[in-house]
């Protein structure tokens, strides 16, 4: 898949087969997070690709609203030190990943991590050492769902030279 067509038709996808995604392209997955642009190039960020159903299970418990990964192949944990621009640089990593998950024909939907009262449980449960800041939970699987969405047009949000 090209990557303006990827771009363009990258969409949560929170409904799973349960067939399994193989660890090589899990892995190229994190390829594509770990190449994105970040601050002062720190890459502050580590990833924790989660497949095993027990782990999946506990993840979906915690959070308020992704229950789907527990119905996922994956969940890849998006950590990152705590520096000044740790957000941003998780984000980025995380938009990468879901949009390598949509060229490689998966599925995927980022599930909060960054503010949420559950970030300190899900670092426990990964084994994250003290200090670690949860940006996303990657829900990531086989698509069983291509979900529409409203998107505002790009007439309505882009000001050419002014706002
Ligand atoms: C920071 C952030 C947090 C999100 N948290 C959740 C979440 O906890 N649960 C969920 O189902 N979707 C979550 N999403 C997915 C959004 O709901 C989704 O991106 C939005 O509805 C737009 O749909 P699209 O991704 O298909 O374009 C989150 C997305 C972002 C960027």
């Amino acid at each position: 898949m090209d990557c303006l067509h990827a771009l363009k038709t990258r969409r949560c996808v929170r409904a799973y087969t349960g067939e399994p995604v193989p660890p090589e392209v899990l892995t190229d997955l994190v390829d594509c997070g770990r190449l994105a642009a970040t601050a002062r190039n720190l890459q502050p960020w580590e990833f924790v690709v989660v497949t095993a159903p027990r782990m999946l299970s506990a993840i979906a418990a915690v959070t308020d609203f992704g229950s789907f990964i527990a119905q996922a192949a994956a969940c890849i944990v998006v950590l990152a030190s705590d520096t000044k621009y740790y957000l941003e640089d998780g984000s980025n990593a995380s938009q990468n990943i879901l949009v390598a998950a949509h060229a490689h024909g998966l599925g995927g939907c980022w599930v909060a991590g960054d503010k949420k009262p559950y970030a300190e449980k899900v670092c426990r449960l990964v084994g994250a050492p003290g200090g670690f800041k949860l940006i996303s939970l990657l829900a990531i699987g086989h698509p069983a769902e291509q979900p529409e969405k409203e998107k505002r047009s790009v007439s309505e949000v882009l000001h050419w030279e002014k706002f």
